[in-house]
């Protein structure tokens, strides 16, 4: 938890960084409880007991710190880097490719053979592990240096072509690019107002006849944010079919402990 001299500059920061519809709740959740989640926070539920050493604590301090200065992804490479000296732990760090993608994938595609397939926010390279199983051409991004070596280390033999890079920046290279475009839990891991302009990268991303996969956290409209994250809202969703996208099916998931969506867009192939 931070010290008390520091929250008023991190209030005042995060309260930028969180937008005109965030409350004072929301924001001091942000500085001074910041518990970082899927949904619910990465594991922990609001007003949940804090352990010693949770999971959460340092992405907690690094994000307050990194927001704080006006910076909404430099926490990302700081936790990844420090996590490779063991000082830090990754709460999203489940060591598997993501269940939600695991149940659709092989019924939804089917081979990836000859087909592109581009997985945004990596992180540790799981999902794109799993991805390039299936035989798709993989390339797989971060915004954290740290992050891409890291998943390099973990898989040697990999297919994957991992690369650095900022989803925010202008990756013409990829634009209408891929066949399948996987985003889990990236968009969600910044903050409110840089959305839109995420969204609309992710989606154009998707080349003619490619298909779009979304799993997020998910919030009712104008809900409450324990930020980060910051959980999608049913208009933040819908907002995929941008771009020339065309939505297939939106799945609003709850169970007792979160709320999460799965959903896909396609983009029509030229002659349709
Ligand atoms: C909550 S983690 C999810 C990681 C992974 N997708 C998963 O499901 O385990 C968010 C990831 O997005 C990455 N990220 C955040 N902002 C990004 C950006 N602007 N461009 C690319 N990656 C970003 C972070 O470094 C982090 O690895």
């Amino acid at each position: 938890m931070a010290d008390t001299c520091c929250h008023s500059a991190v209030i005042g920061a995060a309260s930028k960084l969180l937008g005109r519809e965030a409350t004072a709740r929301d924001v001091v959740q942000l500085a001074v409880d910041g518990r970082a989640g899927r949904g619910l926070p990465y594991g922990l539920e609001p007003g949940g007991p804090l352990t010693e050493r949770d999971r959460d604590e340092d992405s907690r301090r690094l994000a307050a710190e990194s927001l704080a200065a006006g910076d909404p992804t430099g926490w990302f490479e700081r936790l990844y880097a420090e996590s490779a000296m063991g000082e830090a732990i990754v709460p999203w760090d489940s060591q598997t490719p993501h269940p939600l993608l695991v149940e659709w994938l092989p019924t939804a595609l089917g081979s990836g053979v000859g087909r592109r397939v581009l997985v945004v926010g990596c992180g540790l390279g799981d999902d794109a592990e799993y991805v390039a199983r299936f035989g798709y051409d993989t390339v797989a991004f971060d915004v954290s240096e740290s992050a891409v070596r890291l998943a390099q280390e973990r898989f040697p033999d990999s297919t994957v072509d991992y690369r650095a890079a900022d989803l925010l920046a202008s990756l013409t290279e990829w634009r209408h690019a891929f066949d399948l475009v996987v985003e889990i839990m990236t968009v969600q891991a910044l903050p409110e107002h840089l959305h839109a302009r995420a969204i609309d990268s992710v989606s154009g991303f998707v080349g003619p006849g490619g298909t779009l996969l979304v799993i997020a956290s998910a919030r009712e409209e104008g809900g409450p944010v324990f930020a980060p994250p910051w959980p999608l809202t049913p208009s933040e969703i819908a907002s995929f079919a941008s771009e020339g996208l065309v939505t297939d099916r939106i799945e609003d998931l709850r169970d007792p402990e979160r709320h999460r969506c799965r959903a896909t867009f396609h983009r029509p192939a030229l002659s349709e």
